[in-house]
């Protein structure tokens, strides 16, 4: 089983791909988690990515290949994974296909997550992180039981670096410019699930059932 979540930030494919952790046992190969964790290790390669990051840019094709590559050597990944903020190009996609090829495998279905710009704004500005756990948070959908404090683990929440307005709007128009074309790709090659991912959580959660229902993959 290979999943990918398609979207615009926000749009919710982090939090729904946790969730299916939590239920389903699958792992959630996120390229923006591996990225801040490299950046918190103070790794070269985080290094480099963060001057992108900041910015609201794509990292470089060859960098973000190199780690997926790598991730989907784990055993965990032995028998799948849900593909959170991978691929994001065009060569990303053709890469990650000539991957699967030479293990005989292939993308069983792509969710793409359709929110509205003016909401992804709202979700992306009042989103909040907690600093040690990774656990994410929303200071009106989702706030914390104790103001900037994590409900899991009690460490402190902080609000990303690119969920600042001005790194919001240049990620958006980078999502429309070079991930959107990714819809059509895989809607040709008949992969794409369309999902109205504007409504709560637990909706949003409900829908991905259904549509797991349609790739034929176990739900
Ligand atoms: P990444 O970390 O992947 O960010 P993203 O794709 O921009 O996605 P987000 O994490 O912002 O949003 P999400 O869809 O997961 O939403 P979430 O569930 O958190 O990438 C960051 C950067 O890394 C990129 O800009 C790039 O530089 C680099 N990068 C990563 N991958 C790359 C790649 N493949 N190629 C090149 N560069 C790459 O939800 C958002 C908020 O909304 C939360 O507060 C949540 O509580 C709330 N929320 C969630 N669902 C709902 C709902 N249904 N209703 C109301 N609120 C909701």
């Amino acid at each position: 089983m290979i999943l990918i979540f398609l979207g615009p930030p926000g749009s919710g494919k982090g939090t729904q791909a946790k969730r299916l952790v939590t239920e389903k046992g699958w792992p959630q190969l996120s390229t923006g988690d591996m990225l801040r964790a490299s950046i918190k290790a103070g790794e070269t390669l985080g290094q480099k990515a963060k001057t992108y990051m900041d910015r609201g840019e794509l990292v470089p094709d060859d960098v973000i290949v190199g780690l997926i590559e790598e991730r989907t050597k784990a055993k965990d990944a032995a028998n799948g994974f849900i593909l959170d903020g991978f691929p994001r190009t065009i060569p990303q996609a053709e890469a990650l296909k000539k991957m699967l090829e030479r293990k005989n495998s292939s993308v069983n279905c792509v969710l793409s997550f359709n929110v509205s710009d003016r909401d992804l704004v709202e979700r992306l500005s009042g989103r909040r992180t907690c600093s040690k756990c990774g656990e994410v948070f929303h200071v009106k959908f989702s706030p914390a039981k104790k103001a900037d404090v994590c409900d899991k683990c009690g460490g402190s929440l902080i609000q990303r670096d690119d969920d600042k307005a001005e790194v919001i709007q240049k990620r958006l128009s980078v999502y429309h410019q070079q991930t959107s074309p990714l819809v059509e790709y895989y809607e040709k090659a008949k992969k794409l699930v369309a999902l109205d991912a504007s409504a709560s959580p637990d909706k949003v959660w409900d829908t991905i059932m259904d549509a797991l229902k349609k790739c034929s993959v176990p739900s």
